[in-house]
């Protein structure tokens, strides 16, 4: 291992979430803290527990489970309240932090926080050491430190780490740094804080300018030991530094950096997709490390150059990042080990049930398409793998359209045990028609927020999929469905959002619903 190691502090579930449209149930941010376990992330920060009882609910239970294996950190403003909570949620983990900000430019000081800099330093210093009677771990940000004088954020940071901070992180709250600029701020804080020394800086940037991932790197190169982002890059406004781009610069450039991570880069894609699942939040195809085109060469001369030496256009293999391409797998005459095979090469660890269920909608798939690739394999196991409570089913769907007819549908659901129940509807299209078929059996009224689709892989026969929002009552649902039939996977992600919606009219209301909390 080259180096210092970089602890890897992933904010996902908190920072990530605060990205507009990317709020998480419960059920789904415990399925993104086990990915985040799972890829070795050192730091996972839960959630900010006073936003909401749904927060403080997830970071209880993320700190329950998977306490023992990563720190678990909840967020809190410099307010007895917050940090409060903030204790009650991690009280199970057996490695926790808290993390409490206050922020300290003029900007914030005059017009957000009507304090003067005596008054943020007495709050700071009074928080920290609240904090830490719960706990050793305590992080400190200065929120807004890249606008913040110089001055007074070593003064904020010195008295902070006097006062029991571990980790002082530096955010750049606004996305306002440029990669020399923010090497400036951390190295003056290394030369010029007296403590410095007994903490860990951190490094928390924002996209705003696109430079989130250099000024990351720069800071590490001028000292920061700890990394803060998210996987994709959520986050608020244009989002946090990307997890894998860090990891990977980090790795890939082992020779000038000379620092290490703890991170099972191979889980990188997978955890990747996972999120891009739950969120909604498409991966841009040509995006860095995890993008569908990260690892395609088009041109002829890379092409060749490749195949003579893949180091010639080819700075990291795609399997250290768990890519798997578009290879062409299998067909209908594969057989069941063969299938099992590849969907354990393409990362999934699924039981007896999940496998069969798996491979019983692969047969159903090889038989409408010739051939199928490895992102169809995946688009099956993801759309059963989004956790719907699929109180209905759908029977059968009939749609009829043309440019002189009336777009019609006629559709079947099965509930539960129930006779099935059918329904029509005209609608502007034959989708419309069968969402409102959809809305009028299950008697739930929907307004369509979103609508995407896509080709899952090439060629006429490609799986499309399609994804939507719906808002039922003021609260979002996202659905996904994936089928050779765009009608028929525009049906089944609308059945999917429905039921989530029905599963909360059943429970009486639930945390189903993905709901802001509300922004620190
Ligand atoms: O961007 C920011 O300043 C934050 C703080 C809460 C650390 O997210
Ligand atoms: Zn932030």
């Amino acid at each position: 291992m080259t180096g210092d190691q970089i602890i890897i502090f992933d904010t996902t579930l908190r920072d990530g979430e605060q990205s507009p449209g990317c709020s998480m149930n419960t059920k789904e941010k415990l399925e993104v803290a086990n990915a985040l376990v799972e890829l070795g992330v050192d730091v996972i920060e839960a959630g900010f527990p006073i936003a909401s009882p749904g927060d403080f609910e997830a970071v209880k239970l993320v700190a329950e489970r998977f306490g023992d294996r990563s720190t678990i950190c909840g967020l809190a403003r410099s307010r007895p309240d917050d940090i409060a909570k903030a204790k009650g949620a991690l009280e199970s983990a057996e490695k926790r932090r808290i993390h409490v900000f206050l922020a300290t430019s003029a900007i914030h000081r005059e017009h957000k926080l009507k304090m003067d800099k005596d008054e943020i330093i007495r709050r700071a210093v009074e928080s920290v050491k609240d904090a830490k009677e719960f706990c050793d771990d305590i992080e400190f940000s200065p929120e807004d430190a890249a606008r913040t004088e110089l001055d007074f954020l070593c003064e904020v940071v010195e008295r902070t780490i006097e006062a029991g901070a571990t980790t002082v992180n530096i955010p750049d709250t606004v996305g306002y740094a440029t990669p020399n600029h923010y090497f400036k701020v951390i190295r003056t804080l290394k030369e010029n804080v007296s403590n410095i020394e007994q903490a860990v800086i951190s490094t928390h940037c924002h996209n705003d300018l696109g430079l989130v991932v250099a000024n990351s790197l720069s800071a590490i190169e001028a000292g920061a030991r700890q990394v803060e982002c998210t996987i994709n890059g959520l986050g608020e406004r244009a989002g946090n530094a990307a997890l894998e781009e860090v990891v990977m610069a980090l790795r890939t450039r082992a020779d000038y950096y000379g620092v290490h991570t703890k991170i099972n880069t191979e889980r990188l894609f997978p955890t990747s997709r996972l999120v891009s699942n739950i969120t909604g939040m498409k991966v841009q195809r040509n995006k860095a490390i995890v993008g569908q085109n990260a690892f395609a060469h088009e041109a002829g001369i890379h092409q060749h150059g490749i195949l003579q030496e893949r180091s010639t256009y080819e700075i990291m293999r795609p399997e250290d990042v768990g890519y798997s391409g578009q290879n062409l797998v299998l067909g209908k005459h594969s057989g069941r080990h063969a299938f099992r095979d590849r969907v354990r090469e393409l990362g999934f660890d699924l039981d007896d049930d999940a496998m069969q269920r798996a491979f019983d909608d692969f047969i159903v798939l090889a038989d409408k398409k010739k051939e199928v690739y490895d992102s169809d394999i995946i688009a099956l196991i993801d759309s059963r793998m989004v956790d719907a409570p699929d109180r209905w089913k759908l029977v059968s769907f009939h749609t009829s359209a043309g440019s002189s007819a009336i777009p019609t549908a006629t559709l079947e659901l099965q509930c539960d045990e129930a006779p099935v129940s059918c329904d029509a509807a005209i609608g502007d299209g034959p989708i419309d028609a069968v969402f409102r078929a959809l809305e009028r059996v299950i008697d739930l009224p929907a307004r369509l927020e979103d609508f995407s689709v896509r080709s899952i892989s090439q060629g006429k026969d490609a799986m499309g999929e399609v994804r939507v929002t719906i808002n039922v009552m003021g609260r979002h649902y996202l659905g996904k469905g994936v089928s050779t039939d765009i009608i028929e996977a525009a049906a089944r992600s609308y059945l999917q959002a429905l039921n989530k919606a029905d599963a909360d009219r059943q429970s009486g209301g639930g945390d189903d619903a993905v709901e802001p909390p509300p922004q620190p």
